[in-house]
Parts: C-alpha cells; structure tokens; sequence
C-alpha cells in the first residue's frame, strides 16, 4: 500500500498531519524525527512530511533528521519547523523573527503543484518564531502573509516543498487540499487506505496465530472491535470475559452480554464477581484506596478465569495508535503482534503474548470498522467510562443505597440528553452522589435525603473540560425526574467545575 511517512519534530500537531492524511485514503504513519534513512528506506514511502516543532534550527539541541534523508529523491514537505529545516539544509538563512501566532492571509504566488486549484488566497494558521530571511537556491517563492514574505516556497524540480503554516489544523482554511495536493498530486499515492482493507488484512494476519486467544472486554468501543476482529479470525479459538464488578451503569451487563452473544455469536463468559467487589469496598472511603482494591480484584477474577478455561497463548488488547505513539514502541506498520509478557498486573506465569489489533488505528478509524462489523450504534456513542466505574462516582463508602441512585439517577441524566438531542454532543455525563444529606417535603411529610451531584462536561481529550452550559429546562426535567423517580433523593445539584481545578470524575 502506498505511505506518507511523517517525521515527527514535537508538534502538538503531528497526529494531525497524520489523521488528515488519512481521512482521503492514504495510509500515513508518524516516525520519531531521528528514524534512520535506512529504515525510511524500508518502509518505502512515495512521500515525506516533517512536522512542526517547538524548536528553533539554530538552537544547540534542535532537533536533526539525517541529512540523508534530504537527499533521498523522495517528495518532501516541511510544515513549520519542519519547512525552516528544509531552508537551513538546502542553503537558505532562517532569522528570528517576531512571533506569529493565529490566522494570517496566505497569497498564493504560484498556483502549480502543492498551491493548485486554491483561489488566490486563504486563512492560514501561522504558529512561528523563526522564519525564512532566504530562500535556498533553486526554489522560490509560491506563497507569502503579510508577515512572512516566504510563507511557501518549493523546488519544482526536486519536488521538496516548505511552508510556514500548518495546513493540518481545521483553521488553515482548504489545509486538507494543500495535503491532498502533496499527497495524491506530488507524490502521486493512490488511495488504498480502507477500513474495509484494513479488516481483511487483519483477519488474514491473525488468522495465522497458533494457540487460544484471551480477550477482557469491557462493552467499550476498543475491546469490543479488537474482539470482533480477533473473532472473525479465529472463531473460538477466542474466548472473551466479561467481569461484572457490581460497579456498572444501569443494566450495562446485560446489554453487553446480548451484543456479544446474539449479535456477534462470539464465546463470551460473563463473570457475575459483583458481589465479592462490593464486600472487598465495605467500609473504604479513600479513592486510591477504592481504586486500588477495584484494580486488584479485576486482576484476580481475570486470572482465575485464565486458569480454569486456558491454556492461552494470547492475550488481545485495544490498544490504539496514539498509545503505542506515546509509549515509544512503535515498531511500524507490521507490528499487529508483539511479544510482552507480565502485562496489566497479570501473573507471568500465565505467560501470555500480546495480540494488538488496533495498533495502528485511531480512534475515528475504529468506530469506522465498527460500524462496518455492525456494532450497535448506542454502544458507538456511549461516552467513555471509568474502569473502577461507579466506585469513583460514589464519594466515600460505596453502599447499596448510594449505588442504586448512582445508576438510576445517570440513567435519568442520559436518558433526558438524549430526549434533547445533547448527548452526543457532550464529552461525559453522570450523576454522582455522596454521604451529604439535606431537608425536603414530600407530600406533607418532611424526607431527609441524599444530594445527587449531575456532571456533564465538555472536552476534547479528558486533559481538560468545562462543565457543559445545559438548557435550564433540561436541568429542571432531570432534577424533577431525578426527586421522583428516586425515593431517597431530595436535592438535585448541578457541578460548575472545570478541569482544571477539579477533574472529571470525583474520585
Ligand atoms: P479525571 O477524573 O481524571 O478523568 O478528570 C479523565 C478521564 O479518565 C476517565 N477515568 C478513568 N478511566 N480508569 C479508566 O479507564 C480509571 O481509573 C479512570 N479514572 C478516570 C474519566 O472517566 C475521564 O474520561
């Protein structure tokens, strides 16, 4: 298949450039900055981008790919950082300049190659401290800003092209066509990068593996795709365990177990360990504490279920590009598998081999080949949960009271962003309740009661969030549902807490 590889330099944008890319169908790949030409060499790429960075070229530790690299004869694209590097290396000056940060008007000064067909000027987001003072000999300028007079430049005859801004973030007006430009008309790749490619190169890949699969599915979107997938490999030669830890949203265990069973036929053993999770919180009121004894006893039910039902060479996860990225294990495109042992606080005895299948995927490309494999569109747009679930939702001791208004009152909160169309707009949302206690009138009678707190934020990643801004009558129809509906509630609060300072969870 054809690749674009992106050498990655620390932008905040490289996995941008990436996703962009493949969104048209071309399959692109982040490589650290220092990847040897060697290995550039093997992966075979018909083009090369290097990304931005927070770096400066003249500074003493900037930043340096091989300087074979520029002489490979392959297209290149230097965005930001990566298109001063392109200016340094091929014998131009780069100078500080002042810093520019935000939308600036590109002009297009010539109209062929990377810049064709994009009118005579666009908004490009500029993010820069260093800029072009001279261009290399035998480029020129294709593109200017009123701050930076060689914003694009290009050598037409070595196809290596640099420019100031970043075309891969949604403000860069027409940036998904200055990549496309470089990737289908520069570097001439074809668009082979399908989910429905994707499937069958996996299944024909995993289908090889020798042995029993184990897979911890949680009714998430990652294990479940990672499961369906393995599954459609190997049929059941997978087996995959579900553990019910008493903790889980309003009658989640039963959902998942019938999707798993009855709409995919997978061998799928639901473990009912509520109960010894919810003797082992009795009477922990410290969330790491709570955490910690929720993590332990997962691990115990796991391991137990491994021993009576292996033996098992395999242990599948749902780990996602961005994870393998970050853990700086990349290995490339051919790493579906990699040996690891010791895993997750497993025991080593059980000496398991990791099976990855979504390693090369980002999340919006797995709840493409979910809906492809016919995943339930609910269980697509579910928002994220814990893994200690309801225990970090429950300030203090979780008890069969606070439990039971945990899930009924999130249900309510689901239900009615849902009547609102709000849901999927919305990153998370719950109903948490603690040991507070106030003062109501039911009928003509005087009830103490819990307090329940309603959270429902807005974020992009989890690393930050805002409370989201509800409609007054939604809040009201939750509150009044919420007293109603649950007996021991009295008092409906809604959280105005952002993260930072608070988090998303109250645990
Ligand atoms: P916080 O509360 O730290 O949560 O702002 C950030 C995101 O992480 C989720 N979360 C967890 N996910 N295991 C998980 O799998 C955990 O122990 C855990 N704690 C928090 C939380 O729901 C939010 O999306």
């Amino acid at each position: 298949m054809d690749k674009i590889i992106v050498l990655d330099f620390g932008s905040q944008y490289s996995h941008l450039i990436c996703r962009r890319i493949r969104e048209f169908s071309v399959y692109a790949e982040l490589v650290p900055y220092d990847i040897s030409y060697e290995e550039i060499q093997k992966m075979n790429p018909k083009g090369v981008i290097f990304s931005g960075g927070p770096s400066s070229v003249y500074s003493d530790d900037a930043p340096n790919p091989e300087n074979k690299i520029f002489e490979m004869n392959l297209p290149l694209l230097g965005i930001c950082y990566g298109h001063q590097l392109i200016v340094n290396k091929f014998g131009g000056k780069v100078k500080r300049a002042n810093k520019e940060y935000g939308s600036s008007v590109l002009t297009i000064d010539n109209d062929k190659d990377l810049l064709s067909d994009l009118g005579e000027s666009l908004r490009a987001w500029m993010s820069h401290g260093d800029e072009a003072e001279e261009i290399p000999p035998g480029f020129k300028i294709i593109g200017h800003t009123e701050g930076a007079k060689a914003a694009a430049i290009a050598s037409e005859e070595k196809k290596v092209f640099g420019i100031q801004f970043h075309p891969e973030v949604v403000h860069t007006e027409l940036g998904t066509e200055i990549l496309k430009n470089f990737v289908l008309k520069v570097c001439g790749a074809k668009q082979e990068w399908t989910m429905e490619g994707f499937i069958d190169s996996s299944v024909e890949k995993i289908s090889k593996i020798e042995g029993n699969v184990l897979c911890g599915v949680s009714g998430g979107i990652d294990s479940t795709v990672a499961a369906l997938l393995i599954h459609k490999a190997i049929g059941d030669r997978l087996k995959c365990v579900f553990v019910n830890n008493g903790l889980l949203r309003w009658n989640e265990e039963k959902e998942i177990e019938e999707m798993f069973k009855e709409n995919f036929k997978v061998n799928f053993n639901s473990i009912d360990a509520s109960q010894e999770f919810l003797s082992k919180l009795k009477g922990v009121e410290d969330p790491e504490d709570k955490r910690k004894i929720v993590g332990e006893e997962f691990v115990r039910v796991f391991t137990n279920f491994a021993e009576s039902n292996g033996p098992f060479k395999w242990l599948a996860q749902g780990t996602l590009y961005p994870d393998v990225i970050e853990s700086g294990v990349s290995k490339g495109p051919a790493a579906v598998i990699k040996s690891h042992h010791n895993v997750g606080g497993l025991p080593e005895w059980l000496d398991l081999e990791i099976l990855e299948p979504l390693r090369e995927l980002y999340k919006d490309e797995v709840r493409k080949i979910a809906k492809i494999l016919g995943v339930p569109e609910k269980l697509l747009m579910r928002h994220p949960f814990p893994g200690p679930g309801l225990s970090v939702r429950i300030i203090g001791e979780v008890t069969d009271t606070k439990l039971m208004i945990a899930k009924k009152a999130s249900k309510i909160v689901e239900e009615e962003l849902m009547n609102g169309g709000i849901y999927e707009k919305v990153w998370q949302a719950y109903a948490a309740v603690g040991d507070d206690r106030a003062v109501g009138v039911v009928g003509d009678e005087r009830r103490y009661g819990n307090i329940v707190m309603i959270r429902v934020v807005d974020s992009i990643d989890a690393m930050t969030a805002d409370w989201t801004r509800l409609p007054h009558g939604i809040l009201e129809k939750m509150s009044n549902r919420i007293t109603n509906e649950i007996e021991d509630v009295t008092w409906v609060t809604y959280t105005i807490s952002s993260k930072p300072p608070a988090t998303i969870e109250p645990q």
